[in-house]
C-alpha cells in the first residue's frame, strides 16, 4: 500500500503546486462558483466558512494532497489539483480545475507534475471519474492513455498503468523538461 503524501510545494517548469491551507478558501470557492468552470464538477457549498472547515477537515487528513496551482514567475493563483483514495498502489486524482484566463500550457504542465509526483511516491497506476459531458477533459485523459474501464449514470471511470504514465512522461516531456522539485512532505 503507497500513501499520498503532502508537499509543502512541487516546482514544475512553468508551475508551482502548493499545499493548500485555509487562506486558500476564497481563491477555491471562487473558482468553484464560476460558470465557466464548474458545468462538470460536484457542486459546493457557497459558504466561505464551509470551505475553510473543508480545508481544517483536510489538513488532519493524512491520506490525501490538495494543490494550489500557481504561476512560477508571478505567483498568481491559476487552479487547483488534488490527489486522494488510493488503493493500493493506485491514486485518484481530481478536483482539478483552472481559471479561465490561466496559459494554455498549465494543463499539460500540472497532469504531468501530479503524475511525476506521484511516481516519485511509489504509485504504479492511477483512477479518475469524468463527468459524462465533459468530453474535453475526457479526450485529454484518453491522450494521456487513460482507458475507459467503467461509466455508471453520472461518470465515466478511467485507469492509467505506469506503463501509459511514463509514455506520456516522455511524450510531452518539453512541457516539463527538468522533472520537479519537491518541498519537504508534511
Ligand atoms: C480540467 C481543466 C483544468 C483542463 O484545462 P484546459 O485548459 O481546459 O485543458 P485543454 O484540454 O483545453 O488543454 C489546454 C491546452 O493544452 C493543449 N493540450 C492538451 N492536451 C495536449 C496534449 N496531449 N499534447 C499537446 N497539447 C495538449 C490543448 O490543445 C490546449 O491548447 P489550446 O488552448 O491552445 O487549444 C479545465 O478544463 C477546467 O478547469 N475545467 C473545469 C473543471 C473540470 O471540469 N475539471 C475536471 C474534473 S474531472
Amino acid at each position: 500500500m503507497v500513501r499520498i503524501r503532502k508537499s509543502a510545494w512541487i516546482e514544475g517548469h512553468r508551475l508551482r503546486l502548493r499545499n493548500a491551507v485555509g487562506g486558500d478558501a476564497e481563491f477555491i470557492l471562487g473558482l468553484r462558483q464560476d460558470p465557466a468552470r464548474n458545468a462538470h464538477l460536484s457542486i459546493t457549498s457557497p459558504r466561505l466558512e464551509d470551505q475553510r472547515a473543508w480545508l481544517a477537515g483536510y489538513a488532519a487528513d493524512g491520506d490525501q494532497a490538495y494543490f494550489i496551482i500557481e504561476s512560477l514567475d508571478d505567483g498568481l493563483p491559476l487552479g487547483t489539483v488534488r490527489l486522494y483514495d488510493a488503493r493500493g498502489d493506485s491514486f485518484c486524482w481530481g478536483s482539478w480545475m483552472l481559471v479561465p484566463a490561466a496559459p494554455p500550457l498549465a494543463a499539460i504542465e500540472s497532469a504531468l507534475m501530479v503524475y511525476r509526483y506521484a511516481l516519485d511516491l511509489g504509485f504504479r497506476a492511477a483512477h479518475f471519474q469524468v463527468q459524462r459531458g465533459n468530453a474535453t477533459v475526457c479526450r485529454f485523459h484518453e491522450n494521456f492513455g487513460a482507458r475507459r474501464v467503467g461509466e455508471d449514470n453520472r461518470q465515466i471511470h478511467y485507469a492509467i498503468d505506469v506503463g501509459a504514465i511514463e509514455r506520456s512522461l516522455l511524450r510531452y516531456r518539453r512541457f516539463l523538461p527538468g522533472g520537479i522539485r519537491s518541498g519537504p512532505l508534511i
